[in-house]
């Protein structure tokens, strides 16, 4: 049983506005995105992303659009500092995206933030300190006074540092830490004393970001609070009043909606809720219930799926099937009575009309998803009958998403016959589907060799009744595989396990494939007694179960390069 909560916790209620406006304002543009992936993100993982991760993350969020993105805090963490070095001595940053780094509000620490940034063309230097009651009692031990003293004697430093670095083109950003655990009146007199140091003008606008570093109140007082700062900071039109919410409360999607509809023009947090705790805000969601309003996010996610696999790894974390636009179930009804709706509202779709299928409030396709889930699931026991049937009899453990792909071959053959299928016949649909299909590519065997410390393959194939040998290089077996087939794909997920047990085991890999012209992702599977061997059957399987689906037009283009002339045998 829950204790009484009433002797423990307090309702937080700040500020109560009589005259608040934002409850009848709209979204009719999307706000300035900032992607803390790298920084605030990166920092609540289990295992901090390494430099590569990082460029590859950065790489992302560029393809994605984000022209503001935080990547990282490099006076705490050498890898970020080496990050920092490498975006900007690599010239890896277009001229219309600004990094930004953050850093607390100490002279070391600063010194070293603004060292890390020199030769950039442009940056935003991010500097924070905590303000709230709690903070500066328990924490810092300071009065009002002395914590607003931090916060001015740091944008001193950091005004007189980046006149000494003129090469650059400076945004000034400040954060009053824990913003919605403070009292009103002091963010203010902190944030105008800062604002008043940086000279904040519409020609060279400071950034003022409030976080509610924990998510304290339901989204409306949230709201109250960003509309009183708006409406009472000092040198407002000089300011870009930006948020950045944390969801301890699950609310944070709708907290940055309200504080946007309250005066916020910016809104930093991360892609799929990553973050400290609970997460940051999600920018993903955020931007696609703009863009079910017919507003445009200025962001990128007609691949959802690419970008969801890049997160994936790059934070070793999976996104929850259930996640909003993204999740590997959000498109599919299990029960009849929505199935049957769905259906309807397909039958009835006129493509010049505004979208409104039931129970689907996007459409899948403006994300790079299949209809096939959604309309092709019969039944609740369906995917989930097959997965564990084959599990217990053949031992194979199929990745989730494949569950969904293969359940619908089992229902192609279920509708047909309307009889119960037993594990022998789904085991002969299993072969069928991954491990038989020999077009255009059957393969025959491989051996690795090193090349200059990277991976060598000579790949044995047989294609149009001829066998060949055909050589590729790359970082590891995969990589290697792919440059000897040339193939025009992407590796959006890669699994092994074995399969049995003793001196049967095998081993079993199933990849995840993406390639433009085929909608969703695409499994292959191999098995056998050699892990090596075992992917590249997987690879090769998924290829020309790609090409099967290809329109012959682009089949091509699948394999594109002139290699059947390469190397013969
Ligand atoms: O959550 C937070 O308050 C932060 C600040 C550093 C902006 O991440
Ligand atoms: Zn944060």
């Amino acid at each position: 049983m829950l204790s009484d909560p009433s002797k423990k916790y307090r309702p937080y209620r700040p500020i109560r506005l009589t005259d608040r406006t934002w409850p009848d304002a709209e979204i009719t543009r999307p706000p300035v995105w900032m992607s803390t992936d790298l920084r605030d993100g990166n920092q609540a993982l289990f295992e901090p992303m390494s430099v590569a991760a990082k460029l590859e993350m950065f790489k992302m969020l560029l393809a994605v659009g984000f022209k503001e993105i935080e990547v990282g805090f490099p006076s705490a963490s050498e890898t970020d500092y080496t990050v920092v070095r490498r975006l900007i001595e690599e010239d890896r940053i277009p001229d219309d995206v600004r990094i930004e780094v953050l850093t607390q509000a100490r002279d070391h620490l600063i010194e070293q933030t603004m060292t890390s940034l020199r030769g950039a063309k442009r940056a935003i230097i991010h500097l924070y300190n905590a303000t709230s009651p709690v903070f500066r009692k328990t924490v810092f031990r300071l009065d009002r006074a002395g914590v607003r003293e931090v916060a001015v004697h740091g944008a001193r430093l950091i005004k007189q540092l980046a006149a000494a670095q003129p090469q650059t083109e400076w945004t000034f950003q400040y954060s009053p830490e824990t913003f919605s655990a403070t009292e009103l009146d002091f963010a203010k007199e902190g944030v105008d004393a800062v604002t008043a140091i940086w000279e904040a003008t519409p020609e060279h606008p400071v950034i003022v970001n409030l976080a509610a570093t924990v998510e304290m109140s339901t989204p409306n007082v949230f709201a109250d609070q960003i509309e009183w700062m708006h409406r009472h900071l000092a040198r407002r039109e000089g300011i870009v009043l930006s948020v950045h919410p944390h969801n301890d409360r699950g609310t944070a999607v709708a907290a940055a909606e309200l504080a946007v509809m309250a005066g916020a023009e910016r809104v930093e947090g991360c892609l799929f809720g990553n973050g400290e705790r609970t997460g940051n805000v999600d920018l993903v969601t955020l931007a696609l219930n703009l863009y079910t309003q017919g507003v445009h996010p200025g962001l990128d996610f007609s691949r959802i799926n690419d970008v969801a696999r890049t997160v994936e790894q790059c934070t070793r974390l999976p996104i929850h099937p259930r996640h909003p636009y993204v999740g590997d179930l959000v498109f599919t009804a299990f029960a009849g009575s929505h199935q049957d709706a769905i259906k309807k509202g397909f039958a009835a779709r006129n493509s010049d009309e505004p979208w409104a299928v039931p129970y689907l409030p996007i459409d899948p396709e403006d994300l790079g998803r299949t209809y096939e889930s959604v309309i092709r699931v019969n039944s609740q026991s369906g995917k989930g009958g097959v997965a564990y049937l084959l599990e217990r009899e053949y031992g194979l453990t199929m990745p989730r998403r494949m569950q969904v792909e293969f359940s619908h071959a089992i229902q192609r053959v279920t509708d047909t016959s309307g009889k119960e299928i037993h594990a022998d016949e789904m085991w002969a649909i299993f072969r069928r589907e991954y491990l038989e299909p020999a077009e255009p590519i059957a393969y025959l065997g491989q051996s690795l060799f090193d090349a200059d410390e990277r991976q060598g393959i000579r790949l044995k194939v047989r294609e149009k009744g001829r066998d060949k040998v055909l050589t590729g290089v790359g970082n590891g077996p995969i990589d290697a595989l792919l440059d000897a087939l040339a193939a025009a794909v992407r590796v959006q997920h890669y699994e092994e396990h074995s399969m049995g047990r003793g001196s049967d085991a095998q081993a079993v890999c199933f990849v995840e494939l993406a390639c433009d012209g085929v909608a969703g992702d695409i499994f292959g599977v191999g098995i056998d007694g050699n892990i090596v061997s075992a992917s590249v059957k997987a690879v090769i399987s998924g290829i020309n179960r790609i090409w099967a689906r290809l329109p012959p037009t682009q089949r091509a283009a699948l394999l594109h390069r002139e290699w059947p002339d390469r190397h013969y045998a």
